[in-house]
């Protein structure tokens, strides 16, 4: 049977008005060049948006993951895009394209991607994440919740096809290892790791029951430790299988409508409330925020997409949406003081060390 791969593929290549919302100019280049690239057969299809100052290209195609001629595709068409971006003069134009020395696979060049390859069933819904304005690790709490918690997945209990609970591969971002455990025999020890969302990020979660299938994805790049400076926010994409021996599309969305604390508000620096909003919405102004998460649910035929339909524009998640912004305003209040802003291990645009420096004299003994 002839397999499908799914890629959702991003980058910030410059946005308007500064680290803000990624123009239609930029969002027209893509969509000439991808659907160049399916007239000539490369992908089947796509749908580009944006998400805040990130261009997202989700894409099919039969190609497999990790394909060369994929990421080439990408990293070509994120490059044009930066070119219009840096004629039109937007703030941070090519920004996440960190080398011009790319290779055929996008992997610590800057984009962030997550892709995988299935045997579509005869229904096949899926769901694609989008975040701005904070890291992979925002999804732990959530993708946790979907595939292990019962108090939100009610086919964890009721259903048989979930009942056996699922595989969590999780990556160490810092040592560039991954653990596979598995739930709910290990839930504990795999809270103690995804509890720290900054170091250990799930990557991908399989079903136990047999045959093994990949049921969600989650980009894992980390710029910062990428480039060894701040170059910008891994704002993360991830993909999840939906319904029958996976958790249904509403326990899927459901974690979301809980706006928990992700890191990554203003300068990649500040914890703040993770907004579930329609496409429209996914313009972060107050503060260059509050971190946004977009949700795009698809059906995929033959390597078609189908849709999609924009999930959080619900009128269901506007409670979220309140809390949300009750939480920023919480959160504002504290300033420069953690827990608003990261701990002084995670600050990515920081004086600290400048600041050290300028008093290590005027120290003495306490
Ligand atoms: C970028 C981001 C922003 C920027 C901030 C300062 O995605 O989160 O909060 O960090 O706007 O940007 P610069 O240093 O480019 O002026
Ligand atoms: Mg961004
Ligand atoms: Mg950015």
């Amino acid at each position: 049977m002839v397999k499908t791969t799914l890629s959702v593929i991003k980058a910030d290549i410059g946005s308007l008005a500064g680290h803000h919302v990624a123009p239609p100019q930029l969002l027209d280049v893509a969509r000439q060049e991808l659907a160049k690239a399916k007239r000539e057969g490369l992908i089947e299809d796509f749908y580009v948006t944006r998400v805040g100052d990130d261009l997202e290209l989700i894409m099919t195609h039969r190609k497999g993951e990790e394909s060369e001629e994929i990421h080439t595709l990408a990293w070509e068409t994120f490059k044009r895009a930066a070119d219009v971006a840096r004629g039109l003069g937007l703030y941070g134009a090519g920004q996440d394209l960190l080398s011009d020395a790319f290779s055929g696979n996008l992997r610590g060049m800057g984009p962030g991607y997550a892709e995988i390859e299935i045997e579509e069933r005869p229904a096949e819904p899926v769901v694609v994440f989008m975040a701005d304005k904070t890291e992979p690790g925002a999804f732990n709490l959530p993708v946790f919740r979907m595939f292990a918690d019962p108090f939100n997945t009610a086919g964890l209990v009721i259903a048989p096809k979930l009942h056996r609970g699922f595989t969590f591969e999780v990556m160490d971002v810092h040592e560039g290892k991954v653990v596979e455990l598995s739930t709910p025999e290990e839930m504990y020890d795999l809270l103690a790791l995804i509890g720290s969302p900054e170091r250990y990020v799930i990557r991908r979660v399989y079903t136990r029951e047999e045959p093994r299938d990949v049921a969600a994805a989650v980009s894992t790049t980390r710029l910062n430790l990428i480039a060894g400076k701040y170059v910008g926010k891994d704002d993360p994409v991830a993909i999840v299988r939906a319904q029958s021996k996976f958790p249904a599309l509403g326990e899927v969305l459901e974690p979301f409508a809980f706006p928990h604390l992700v890191a990554g508000w203003m300068r990649g620096s500040h914890n703040g409330p993770l907004m579930p909003v329609g496409e429209a919405d996914a313009r972060p102004s107050r503060f260059d925020g509050p971190p946004r998460v977009v949700a795009l649910g698809f059906n995929v035929k033959d390597s078609k997409l189908i849709g999609p339909s924009d999930l959080f524009a619900d009128v269901a998640f506007e409670r979220a949406r309140r809390l949300a912004n009750e939480i920023a305003d919480y959160m504002r209040r504290h300033g420069p003081f953690m827990p608003h802003r990261l701990g002084p291990g995670e600050m990515e645009y920081t004086t600290l060390p400048q600041v050290l420096e300028k008093l290590k004299d005027r120290f003495r003994e306490a």
